[in-house]
């Protein structure tokens, strides 16, 4: 969950390598650190903390190479310190690596390397890799740069875990050798220039056009010259692909945090990832995942897998599928799913949707679906992460890249583009009238503007923040689809302000949590469900004669009156409604966190991206 960033080229690398740990991180900031090659020689900075105290000493220290490698990290073996940061050198001094990842051998592997006289200065599991490099290549007579590769092929081979890695030989001060397995990079192409990167955004200030790694892959990296190796050292051919996203969409653009920035783009964002889906008058156009009619006729069942915010739309996905398309439907956290053994069979499609398309379990449990026969159909927002490489078949997001650590407009495009699909799958399948799928498809084309509209009305969010932001607890009802926003809401709400908050469907209150409910405590209703807002406002009136303050969100005036705080929002079918009620608790999150003076963007103990277990 680290982020590493490298450079190879003619310029000076120690902008381009701070720049890119800036950009990254979201990935892990318990430490950051660089190695730059010398004139020959390796010369490390690491430091604990933020990237700005990297920064800070780097200002008085003068690197002038362009060649070299960088990490921020989020800890994992060894707590966060100096020792503990990247990069990590061998005894001799020969070699440094950063690490994205886990090396779960890593005792063994340094007991073994203890035996054969090394000493280790960290605690990490990372620093078996320098020096395990290192143990090999002492083996060769001869400094060449094959045996470089080889030294580090073995050293990987011997690991087990997840890894990408980047490395420096103070023999070869012109080259960089890097290598993946189960954890995302990326190399990046410029003119007589290479980046690497964990994630894309790190880089994209530089280049559009991308290599992307397979797992156990390896590359040498030169000014001028690249080459792809596999586990045998068997050279690879590999396509340069180029991703649309624009350079400024890894900026703040002139707001205060990339949450904001992020939440005020979902209305583009979502029309992006829509437009070429909706076919008004024809069946939507998912032919990009060539499955037949024969074969949809055949499902009887679709699991959606995926963890914490994604799960959250895959869970609105359900709603969207079994009451459009008539297939009954099991969204299921992925870490659960990997071990229970689900009953899935070649009758099942199993949709995994994941933002970065990089979380271990998501990817742990699409390769066990493929192993029981199921279809594998991915949901993403990263062209060539690593879960569009073991799915059967890909689709894309089209939020740009996601910067702040928690989800809001990858949550709403993830459930636009399952609003479609379920569209999609009752229009093949003949499940629906033929009226009531072309209404739908006409108002997810309105929904971009109705939420301009709830964003006009931020304020009244920020008012309501400003009221509450010194509360320890907070609950969240709703029934039917508005539970689906109340879990997601919840989530926003814990994982950036610290503020403990349940949701529950608002039916389930009498049997437990409504204990929980004293004077003054803020609830927060979500009453979009015409069929159920009734029982819901019932519900609410409960916590009220306990004492309770209340927040709702809803479509009519003469409901909103009733409660202390109120946002009314514009109405829209049911289906899709988590698309508009979801945004003003996205802004109440928002607001909260910036009244407690948290950061918005990089919540503590939190990293973006999940790549392990
Ligand atoms: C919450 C959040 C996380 C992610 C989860 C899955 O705001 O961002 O709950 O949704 O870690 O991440 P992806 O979608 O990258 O698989």
């Amino acid at each position: 969950m680290c982020g590493i960033v490298g450079y190879v080229g003619e310029k000076k690398c120690t902008p381009i390598l701070i720049n890119g740990l800036k950009n990254l991180e979201y990935r892990g900031y318990d430490s950051a650190g660089i190695a730059v090659m010398e004139q020959n020689h390796i010369e490390v900075v690491k430091e604990k903390g933020r990237v700005k105290n990297l920064e800070d000493i780097l200002s008085s220290t003068v690197l002038n190479g362009t060649i070299g490698i960088a990490h921020t990290r989020w800890a994992t073996h060894g707590k966060p310190s100096k020792d503990n940061s990247h990069p990590h050198k061998d005894n001799s001094n020969t070699f440094a690596v950063v690490h994205n990842g886990i090396i779960e051998n890593y005792k063994e592997l340094r007991m073994f390397l203890e035996d054969s006289n090394y000493t280790f200065y960290s605690q990490t599991d990372t620093e078996v890799i320098p020096n395990l490099i290192h143990y090999y290549y002492s083996k060769y007579d001869e400094k060449t740069k094959d045996n470089f590769l080889k030294s580090v092929i073995y050293a990987c081979n011997e690991l087990r875990g997840s890894y990408a890695i980047l490395v420096l030989c103070n023999d070869f001060p012109n080259m960089e050798i890097v290598a993946k397995k189960d954890s995302p990079l990326v190399i990046g192409k410029g003119t007589n220039e290479y980046y690497i990167a964990s994630d894309i955004p790190a880089v994209l200030n530089y280049t559009k056009d991308f290599y992307f790694l397979d797992d156990n892959n390896f590359a040498t990296i030169e000014e001028n010259e690249i080459h792809f190796y596999d586990s045998n050292n068997i050279e690879l051919n590999k396509d340069l692909k180029s991703i649309s996203w624009d350079c400024t969409s890894s900026s703040k653009r002139g707001y205060d945090d990339f949450m904001i920035k992020e939440i005020f783009e979902q209305p583009e964002a979502i029309k992006r990832t829509i437009i070429n889906r909706i076919n008004l008058g024809k069946i939507c156009n998912f032919s990009d995942i060539n499955l037949s009619r024969k074969y949809l006729s055949a499902i009887d069942k679709i699991y959606i897998v995926a963890c914490g915010t994604a799960m959250h739309a895959g869970l609105v996905g359900k709603y969207a599928i079994e009451k459009l398309a008539k297939i009954p439907t099991i969204t299921e956290i992925a870490s659960e799913f990997r071990y229970q053994n689900p009953l899935i069979d070649k009758n099942t499609l199993c949709i995994f949707i994941s933002q970065s398309g990089e979380t271990a379990d998501t990817i742990a449990a699409l390769k066990l679906a493929k192993q029981k026969n199921c279809k594998t159909l991915a949901i993403t927002n990263v062209i060539g992460s690593s879960i569009t490489r073991e799915a059967d078949f890909s689709i894309y997001t089209e939020a740009g890249p996601e910067i702040a650590v928690a989800s809001t407009k990858a949550y709403t495009c993830q459930v636009a583009l399952l609003c479609c699909f379920a569209i999609y799958l009752s229009e093949v399948l003949k499940r629906e009238n033929t009226n009531l799928l072309e209404n739908l498809k006409q108002e997810l084309l309105c929904i971009p503007e109705k939420i301009e509209t709830i964003l006009k009305n931020c304020d009244v969010v920020e008012d309501v923040a400003n009221k509450v932001y010194l509360e320890k607890d907070m609950f969240f009802l709703g029934r039917g689809i508005d539970y689906t926003t109340c879990l997601e809401g919840s989530l926003k709400l814990k994982e950036i302000s610290y503020i403990h908050s349940e949701a529950y469907s608002a039916g389930e209150l009498k049997h437990g949590p409504i204990a929980l409910i004293e004077n003054n405590i803020t609830v927060v209703g979500i009453l979009t469900d015409e069929n159920l807002i009734e029982k819901s406002v019932s519900n609410l009136q409960e916590v009220i004669t306990r004492g309770a303050k209340t927040f709702v969100v809803c479509n009519d005036e003469n409901v909103a009156n009733r409660f202390d705080y109120s946002l009314v929002i514009p109405s829209t079918y049911t289906y899709l409604s988590p698309l508009l009620s979801i945004v003003p608790l996205q802004l109440l999150s928002y607001y909260i966190t910036k009244e407690k003076g948290l950061d918005v963007d990089k919540p503590r103990n939190l990293a973006k991206s999940v790549t392990v277990e």
